[in-house]
């Protein structure tokens, strides 16, 4: 018989057929319920056993974590808050979870110890659920974009630019660090290397999409990039997925328009596809909240917040404006921020954080940023000292996305590479699109697992990506 995944047998599985299903034990009690889980839905199918006529020896191995397929009937369940149990007529252990050696059990652990055993953590129920809401996310992200008639575009991985020129890349070599080919100033010869010259993993796909926007209009990129930032926080990871649109003839507000249409379109989309899901983590995220102080804790619950969000229009305002409302805030009054507030700063998280959280208690867009903090690539704008750049800030987090309208102009585009010391002949081709029917056009970048962090209401990036990298920490 084929076997039925459990959401569907929950939802629509008849009283009195019969059925096989498979998953893994999560508890097994009174030597009579199973509770099986098979990862499609976060609810448990309680399977009955007729423990008289099954031996001992089988009872014995229905441990936490036990694989099984069992084949039974479908019944009318007494239990509550379950329609249907089965009972099982024949079960079978296809594999064993010896209980003295298996590190995890049904109570709850720690974040911190469920990141130290990532390869059974997706057997948990936070777990899964941030997994089930993370696929959601990502397949709601290329629905979004292609109701829109945008190009998912693949951008490389391996690449010679540094397209934020931050100077936070990895290198990818074939060369042997204990006997590199030296040229003759006595330093490493690239030239012998795999590509001939140095390369690294990509910060950003975004060069290379807006080579797609400049013949397909409107595209997207969604992958995987890589950042040696030494930031060991909760926010950062080394290895992240981004989502980066990139749209030919848009302006910073078209721009700003799209960012908050397609954040509200995934929150509607989550909420929509995994409302079990979600409600656990509501749950798990209103525990949470109870053991910080009550001054810190959340006004809103996590469903409540992404309600609202999904709701309410973004505060948008420019850089300038924020730093005068932060310079006229009680907490810089009072000399509670740690990191300057002047015109002219990069702005840290708990300044973000306190415009987001205190000020507006909504998500915030900012824009015009001051040219020495940004891209090279942004726009430049009249006043000569700002660029059209936009900054999305959300509750918890900071930013979300980073994003700009782009310098069209080749001459300008040119200046400030200069005088930012981007080197021009890596990027002959980005600069051949300013050359060749250059044309105004806007894009930005979706941290993915931000937007995870948020919708899940999960405290820390390593929990919502089921593989963290991150500085010295790369273990599975
Ligand atoms: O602001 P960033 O650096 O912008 C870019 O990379 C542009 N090329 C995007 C564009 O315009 N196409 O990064 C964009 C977003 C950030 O807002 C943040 O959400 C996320 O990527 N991000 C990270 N997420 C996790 N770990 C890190 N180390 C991250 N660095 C950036
Ligand atoms: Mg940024």
């Amino acid at each position: 018989m084929r076997r039925t995944k459990i959401k569907d047998l929950l939802a629509h599985g008849e009283i009195g057929a019969k059925v096989t299903v498979k998953g893994w034990v999560r508890t097994f009690r009174s030597n009579r319920f199973i509770a099986l889980n098979d990862g499609s839905t976060i609810n448990n199918l309680q399977a009955v056993v007729d423990f008289e006529n099954t031996s001992e020896d089988l009872l014995k191995r229905l441990t936490t974590s036990a694989a099984v397929s069992i084949e039974g009937t479908i019944l009318e369940s007494q239990g509550k808050g379950q329609r249907i149990e089965i009972e099982v007529e024949n079960l079978e252990i296809l594999g064993d979870a010896d209980p003295d050696e298996y590190p995890l059990q049904p109570k709850k652990h720690s974040l911190e110890f469920l990141r130290e055993k990532a390869h059974l953590r997706p057997r948990t129920q936070v777990m899964s659920a941030v997994y089930r809401v993370r696929n959601a996310l990502a397949y709601g992200i290329h629905k979004f974009f292609n109701e829109k008639g945008f190009v998912y575009m693949h951008t490389p991985i391996i690449t010679g630019s540094d397209a934020e020129g931050a100077g936070e890349t990895f290198r990818v070599s074939t060369i042997d660090p204990k006997n590199p080919p030296l040229g003759e100033d006595g330093e490493v010869d690239y030239k012998e290397d795999f590509f001939g010259k140095p390369v690294n993993l990509s910060v950003s796909g975004q060069l290379e999409a807006e080579v797609g926007a400049m013949a397909l209009g409107d595209v997207y990129t969604f992958g995987p990039t890589f950042r040696a930032e030494n930031s060991n926080t909760s926010r950062h990871l080394a290895e992240f997925w981004m989502i980066e649109p990139e749209m030919a003839f848009y302006d910073l507000v078209d721009n700003m328009d799209l960012a908050e249409e397609m954040i509200k379109y995934l929150i509607d989309y989550a909420m929509e596809q995994c409302p079990e899901d979600l409600e656990f983590l509501n749950q798990r995220y209103a525990q949470e909240e109870k053991t910080k102080p009550q001054n810190q804790r959340a006004e809103l619950g996590l469903l409540e917040r992404l309600k609202f969000v999904s709701d309410n229009n973004f505060e948008r305002l420019t850089y300038t404006e924020a730093i005068e409302v932060l310079r006229r805030s009680k907490p810089f009054k009072k000399g509670k921020f740690k990191y300057p507030v002047e015109w002219g700063v990069d702005l840290s998280s708990e300044h973000e954080r306190y415009l987001v959280e205190k000020e507006y208690k909504k998500p915030v867009i900012l824009t015009d940023y001051p040219k020495e903090i940004k891209s090279f690539y942004m726009k430049q704008n009249e006043d000569g000292k700002t660029v059209a750049a936009m900054d999305v800030l959300f509750p918890g987090i900071g930013e979300i996305i980073g994003g700009s309208q782009r310098e069209e102009n080749l001459e300008k585009l040119v200046k400030r590479m200069e005088e930012m010391d981007v080197p021009q002949e890596e990027l002959w081709w980005y600069l051949e699109l300013r050359k060749f029917g250059t044309a105004p056009h806007s894009g930005f970048g979706l941290g993915f697992e931000r937007i995870v962090l948020f919708v899940t209401g999960m405290g820390n990036i390593r929990d919502v990506i089921p593989f963290p990298r991150a500085p010295k920490s790369a273990d599975f």
